[in-house]
């Protein structure tokens, strides 16, 4: 079956799940309770985490499985929304550092691109540099960020973001609003705002993080090349939108410089 790469932790996680509910039987077979319990626990774990990618990526466990979804390809845009003709404003790192270092709040939201450019620890001494300007810096973490459940958590943690200043979605998505600037580090799908109006892309209805709402939004990639679900983000044609292109951690690294 032909299952696309980003959608392998899903399928994992529902054979792990099966794992747990055949240890379960085993233990009704066995007459041990011990097996019992903890296959049980598995089991449901499993299906639990299974329920949550999906309901995040707003598909079915079928479609998940029966794949024909995304596939890293490195094509150019495309996508129902049509983008034809319209521009990106492309921006410089002293640019974006004077825009930071004015800001009252600052919203990081990492995406799949943090992870590539192995950017976490960059991004925490920015964060850092932040705060001593007294700006408010919080980051916002999609389900499905990245490539692994977690994936995002576990790179940050280990960067010793503090737990304080990670917000998941719905905590923290009426925030953009009151946002002077919100930096997007090689995120794509999970901000693309055609998921909350264009029936006819593949995303459609996947909840999304709010960053369109931000005074301004930075985007740091290194192209205008799509993410997983491979369509164009109408975000990056935003007039109050700025493309920084790049490595994220050059990037990054450039404007704490700056
Ligand atoms: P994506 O939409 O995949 O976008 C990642 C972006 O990172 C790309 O557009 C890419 O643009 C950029 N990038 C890659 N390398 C970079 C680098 N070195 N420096 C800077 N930017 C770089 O990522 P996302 O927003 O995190 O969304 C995740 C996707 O995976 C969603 O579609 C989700 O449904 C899917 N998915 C996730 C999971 C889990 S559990 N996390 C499970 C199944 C599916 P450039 O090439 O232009 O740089």
């Amino acid at each position: 079956i032909p299952i696309g790469g980003a959608d392998m932790p899903v399928v994992v996680a529902l054979l792990n799940s099966y794992s747990g509910l055949a240890a379960a039987a085993t233990g009704f077979v066995l007459n041990n309770t011990a097996l019992i319990v903890s296959g049980a626990l598995v089991g449901a774990s499993g299906l639990i985490l299974t329920n949550i990618m999906c309901e995040a990526m707003n598909r079915s466990l079928f479609n998940v499985l029966i794949g024909g979804f995304g596939g890293d390809s490195g094509g150019g845009p495309s996508g129902a929304t049509s983008t034809e003709g319209l521009t990106v404003n492309s921006t410089t790192s002293d640019d974006v550092a004077i825009l930071l270092s004015y800001a009252n709040k600052v919203i990081f939201v990492p995406g799949y691109g943090m992870a590539v450019a192995q950017a976490q620890h960059a991004v925490r001494e920015l964060a850092e540099e932040l705060a001593k300007k007294d700006v408010e810096v919080k980051f916002a973490v999609h389900p499905v960020a990245g490539r692994m459940p977690g994936h995002m958590n576990v790179l940050l943690a280990e960067a010793n973001v503090p737990y304080d200043q990670l917000f998941e979605m719905d905590e923290i998505n009426g925030e953009f609003e009151t946002t002077d600037v919100a930096v997007v580090i090689g995120a794509n799908d999970v901000v693309n705002p055609a998921a909350r109006h264009d029936k006819s892309s593949p995303i459609y209805g996947m909840p999304i993080l709010n960053v369109d709402h931000a005074a301004t939004s930075i985007v740091l990639k290194r192209s205008m090349r799509p993410g997983y679900a491979g369509i164009d983000n109408e975000l990056f044609y935003n007039s109050n939108n700025q493309m920084l292109f790049g490595d994220a951690k050059d990037s990054i690294s450039a404007v704490t410089n700056e």
